[in-house]
């Protein structure tokens, strides 16, 4: 990367970090715990005891392979598989095995926007997938797919895995649906997986599990502005917190201030008091119905809903 990229990089961050601590209740957009130290974090996340939505995405990826592969009409001509947020794709993996296996023609376009992971998930795509196309695509979602979807004609399927559409707010995963279905065309699917509503007691334990790593996931943004904006935030004056209500089904991260301080940044300085919250991230989940609604406001017809053996999980496919 050249260093002018990495600088319009920051300013972004920069920017965005600005107008989130100089808003009337504090915020930070989740997108940015994911530098090397935060996958790193998330990796360490799924295989918690308590973080149970990958283990349940992945048992649907691995015991319901055939089906999910019907699902996306594997089987009528080559397509391109554009997976937004693949992280390090390892769900996926299960379905390009069994693709290649079927000898169903497809190329794989996971977007990301943590190069760091891309290039781990390509080493290993590569080593297991020989043959088959694989293209990665640094950037955000939206923007990735733009790229991904401007030199294609071929049939799109766009995988949106790992309950990734939970970090929108309703309101904004509903025209994050409507953006993504602009940029398909008839015959192209959308696959979306949805963490569940479930018992309150299981979500919670979920983003505040006992050995303290999503406390330390949480804080490493703490860090990552320190290192990238020049922040001067004391990691041991926060702390964690997250709540879930399950009216809503929002479940939010906070970083909480412990002592009235002052954080400089090279261009202004931010006061924060004790007791007060940072709110760093939402985690929605959402009941079958509300995909289903959620389908239709954004204009997709709802194909199939695949669950988990629990009913805790959901892979839905969309087609427009
Ligand atoms: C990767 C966004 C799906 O919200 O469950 C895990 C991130 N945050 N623990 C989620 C996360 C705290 C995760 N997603």
């Amino acid at each position: 990367m050249m260093a002018s990229q990495i600088d319009s990089m920051n300013e972004t961050f920069y920017q965005e970090v600005k107008a989130g601590l100089q808003s009337r209740q504090k915020k930070l957009p989740s997108k940015y715990f994911y530098d090397a130290t935060g996958d790193q974090l998330f990796q360490q996340i799924m295989d918690l005891p308590e973080y149970y939505p990958s283990r349940c995405e992945r048992e649907i990826f691995l015991h319901q392979t055939a089906a999910l592969a019907q699902a996306i009409q594997a089987d009528q001509g080559n397509f391109d598989l554009i997976e937004l947020g693949a992280g390090d794709g390892s769900k996926t993996f299960h379905l390009l095995q069994f693709l290649c296996r079927q000898k169903y023609a497809f190329s794989y376009l996971p977007i990301d926007i943590s190069g760091n992971i891309l290039n781990e998930l390509e080493g290993v795509f590569k080593q297991h997938l020989k043959g088959y196309t694989i293209h990665t695509i640094q950037g955000e979602y939206l923007n990735g797919l733009k790229k991904a979807a401007s030199n294609a004609d071929k049939r799109k399927v766009v995988l949106f895995l790992g309950a990734n559409i939970g970090n929108f707010e309703p309101a904004d995963a509903l025209v994050f649906c409507r953006q993504v279905r602009r940029l398909l065309a008839p015959g192209d699917l959308f696959l979306v997986g949805f963490d569940l509503k479930k018992h309150p007691a299981v979500i919670k334990a979920a983003y505040d599990d006992q050995q303290g790593i999503t406390r330390l996931f949480n804080l490493n943004l703490l860090n990552r502005m320190n290192a990238d904006l020049g922040a001067g935030f004391s990691l041991d004056q926060f702390d964690h917190y997250c709540s879930y209500d399950p009216i809503t089904g929002a479940c939010k991260s906070y970083l909480v201030a412990l002592a009235d301080q002052e954080v400089s940044f090279p261009t202004y300085k931010i006061k924060l008091q004790a007791g007060e919250s940072i709110w760093t991230e939402i985690s929605q989940k959402y009941s079958l119905q509300e995909i289903t609604v959620l389908a239709e406001y954004a204009g997709f017809k709802q194909l199939q809903v695949i669950t988990d053996s629990k009913g805790w999980f959901a892979n839905v496919i969309w087609s427009i």
